[in-house]
């Protein structure tokens, strides 16, 4: 869910501080891109060198570098955010955020924002029930800003109430949850393909290809991480997901993988048909082991059912369809006869042309052809983001069908 989110981690001057270079390693595993902008008195907690190293970002503190004549523009850096999130936050910088006032970057900042604002505060227990305390918490809410509750436990001076900051693991998955709830596709149930088929010939042998499994994964994993439950077909690969949403159907041929998907159907609201089927397979499996000969070998194939086309003649209007071209040339006129014969909602188009992209790599270059016209090229980049794209594309296409 915070994958590609722009984060600011506001650190102010409290005893958990230390707590924050956690936080910004767990942000970042999550793939997020974390600012961090302390206030001065946090420095005195953590040093910026931790905090930048670990952001791979230098921390902002002042709102000017008297050193170059320049300044850390609060306008910029609140419209750059996608959340804010202050962790820990303290009593005294909560007081000055509920009264709107901005002695500081990160209070600058946070007047100027206009993206979700979350903070976590940490202070001792009788600070954190003190009514004043209580009141500023209630009108940073009114502002609609989201508090991660501090959690009870034994506090740094020695008492024991209410006033931890929430550990950080505990505040990654409070973010995350946030934003699963908000996805829409929250709740719904999507139907991936992937991979190879393989097409016996013998007891030994099968006509294959060099799909690696590589794009379906990632459009599932995209999927599940955006709140879908994902039922995952696929051809023989080396792969396993990592999302517990994710639930992974192995197959061998294209007749198997048609039986999981017509299972899979009724219930999709998102089909994606990303493996590289067999289009023809023997039509007679040998029982034993063909044997060598000095003659040349026939095998006779016939065509498999076509998955994607099958999907598409028993499709609702509900349901997104979604399809891959692959093509070597008049990539863009094939792919668009693939679009309209299968009735797809979008097709995604790669070409083998294009350096870096199809089969085996990391990496793909895609373009998507929708039904009403609209064409989107993307750069060459990895897989994992190129899901995401497509994925973009999906929610787009919910978004219009509400
Ligand atoms: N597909 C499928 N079942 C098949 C063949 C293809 O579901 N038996 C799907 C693929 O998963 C992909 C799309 O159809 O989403 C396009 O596959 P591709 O092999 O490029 O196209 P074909 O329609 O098979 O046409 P051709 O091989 O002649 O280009």
């Amino acid at each position: 869910m915070l994958q590609g989110k722009k984060i600011i981690l506001g650190v102010t001057g409290s005893i958990a501080a230390f707590k924050a270079a956690t936080l910004v390693r767990l942000l970042i595993k999550e793939g997020a891109d974390v600012q961090v902008v302390m206030s001065k008195s946090a420095t005195d907690f953590i040093t910026p060198l931790t905090l930048s190293t670990l952001s791979k970002r230098p921390v902002l503190i002042e709102p000017f570098k008297t050193d170059t004549g320049s300044w850390n523009s609060h306008v910029d850096w609140a419209l750059w955010a996608d959340l804010i999130i202050f962790a820990p936050l303290t009593a005294n910088s909560m007081a000055k955020m509920s009264n709107g006032q901005a002695d500081n970057l990160l209070l600058a900042i946070y007047l100027a924002a206009r993206c979700p604002v979350f903070f976590a505060p940490a202070m001792d227990l009788d600070m954190f029930e003190h009514p004043a305390t209580q009141k500023n918490i209630s009108t940073l809410e009114e502002f609609g800003n989201i508090l991660i509750p501090p959690s009870f436990g034994e506090l740094a001076s020695g008492l024991i109430g209410q006033g931890r900051m929430d550990e950080p693991e505990n505040i990654v998955s409070f973010l995350t949850s946030y934003f699963k709830k908000k996805s829409p596709l929250n709740g719904k149930f999507a139907l991936i393909t992937a991979g190879p088929t393989y097409e016996r010939i013998d007891p030994v042998r099968y006509i294959g290809n060099f799909s690696s499994g590589k794009m379906g994964f990632a459009l599932a994993e995209t999927l599940a991480m955006q709140g879908a439950k994902v039922k995952l077909i696929s051809g023989p690969v080396s792969l396993t997901p990592i999302n517990r949403n994710i639930d992974l159907v192995t197959v061998e041929s294209a007749s198997e993988m048609l039986d999981e998907c017509m299972k899979a159907l009724e219930n999709a609201d998102i089909i994606i048909m990303a493996a590289a089927v067999a289009d023809y397979r023997p039509v007679n499996i040998a029982p034993e082991k063909i044997k060598k000969k000095t003659v040349s070998l026939q095998i006779e194939l016939e065509p498999t059912t076509d998955i994607l086309a099958k999907m598409g003649t028993m499709k609702t209007e509900k349901q997104i369809l979604v399809g891959f071209a692959l093509e070597t040339n008049d990539e863009n006129s094939e792919a668009i006869k693939k679009l309209n014969t299968k009735n797809l909602d979008f097709i995604v188009l790669n070409s083998l042309r294009d350096a870096g992209a199809g089969f085996g790599y990391e990496t793909n270059k895609v373009s998507i052809l929708e039904r009403n016209g609209n064409e989107t090229h993307f750069d060459l980049k990895p897989k994992s983001e190129v899901a995401i794209d497509i994925v973009s594309k999906i929610k787009e296409l919910m978004n219009n069908q509400l």
